[in-house]
């Protein structure tokens, strides 16, 4: 089992009378992806603000490549790469020179600088465009310079605040390659989204976060496993009712018709699609598709977050870990 490369424990944080963080713990392993997921104002980067030294917490620890962010707080920074939710380049500098600036202020010398410059501009589809100023990038040549800047020196974790905010479709998925092939290198990243898919897609783990407080955690699976069983979907070629009223009583329980499908839940998974599709080839009734199907982050990401009406939900819902 691999060393955590951040392990955070019970932050706390307030500005004012606003508590951004109340309590948040999160444990990401060296060499995955952890997505800090929640809505706007939720604490994700004030979560990221602590994680990379920016800010102090008034509870809780936390450590990030195994020194203690607020004690350690300059080794920490030597070894973790930055992208803000805000683009921080100089406008009036072309891409290349931003890059060795940094390189520069990461103390890396001129020699190392343009060199990584070099590698990064070639790494991030930028070499076309690394004589134009900044201030003539379209918002996902920008997002990608703000990220080849955070890898400038090599970073072992890598913290990146809604990285795909912003961007259109192709964009975003240029940046989901990018995040993976930084991963599949041996980088640590921990991501902040407000997207489901995008949580889905690129993180071994998800820490759904909402008012300063974790609501949910767990890998992709056990979040959806956690909010509810998966269930079959019959559908036929044509909404006949007859056949629909016969399909729905041969699914039992919790049947339900929508235009030409029934489901219903799927008590024991694979086990119970087995069984539905040696019935309904008895039944004979002219099926379009039969399938598992299993709830989306979306419903987990509704049903942690929608509490309103519900204080006590918070510690009814924290068993995501031993989910
Ligand atoms: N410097 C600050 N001064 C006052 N309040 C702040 C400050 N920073 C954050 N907050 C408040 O703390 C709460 C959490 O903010 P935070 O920026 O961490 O949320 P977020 O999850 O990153 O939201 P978003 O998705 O909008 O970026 C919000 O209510 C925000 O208004
Ligand atoms: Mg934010």
């Amino acid at each position: 089992m691999t060393a955590p490369a951040i392990t955070a424990e019970h932050l706390a944080r307030a500005f004012g009378p606003t508590k951004a963080l109340v309590d948040v713990s999160l444990d990401v392993a060296a060499g995955s992806v952890c997505a800090l997921l929640g809505r706007n104002g939720a604490g994700k980067t004030t979560t990221v603000r602590i994680l990379t030294t920016l800010l102090p917490a008034e509870g809780g620890r936390a450590q990030v490549a195994g020194f203690d962010v607020a004690s350690q707080a300059a080794l920490v920074r030597t070894r973790i790469g930055v992208t803000g939710q805000t683009a921080t380049m100089d406008e009036l500098l072309t891409g290349a020179e931003n890059l060795e600036t940094i390189g520069r202020f990461c103390h890396l010398g001129a020699a190392i600088s343009r060199r990584r410059t070099g590698e990064l501009l070639e790494q991030f589809d930028l070499v076309g465009a690394s004589r134009q100023l900044v201030k003539r990038y379209s918002g996902g040549m920008r997002r990608r310079l703000d990220l080849a800047a955070s890898l400038i020196h090599h970073p072992e974790v890598l913290f990146l605040d809604e990285p795909t905010t912003g961007l259109d479709p192709v964009g975003r998925a240029e940046m989901w390659t990018s995040i993976r092939s930084l991963v599949s290198g041996g980088t640590t990243v921990l991501l902040t989204t407000q997207y489901l898919d995008e949580a889905d897609r690129l993180a071994d783990t998800i820490v759904v976060i909402d008012r300063g407080l974790v609501v949910a955690e767990g890998t992709p699976e056990q979040l959806k496993a956690s909010i509810g069983r998966p269930f079959i979907r019959v559908t036929l070629t044509e909404a006949d009712p007859a056949a629909l009223e016969q399909v729905g009583r041969l699914l039992g329980e919790g049947a339900e018709v929508s235009g030409r499908s029934v489901s219903a839940p799927a008590s024991d998974g694979l086990a119970s699609l087995d069984q539905v599709v040696v019935w309904l080839r008895d039944l004979g009734v002219p099926v379009h598709e039969v399938g598992l199907e299993h709830p989306s982050l979306d419903e987990v990401f509704s049903t942690v977050t929608d509490h309103s009406h519900h204080p006590g939900v918070h510690s009814a819902s924290a068993g995501g870990r031993g989910a």
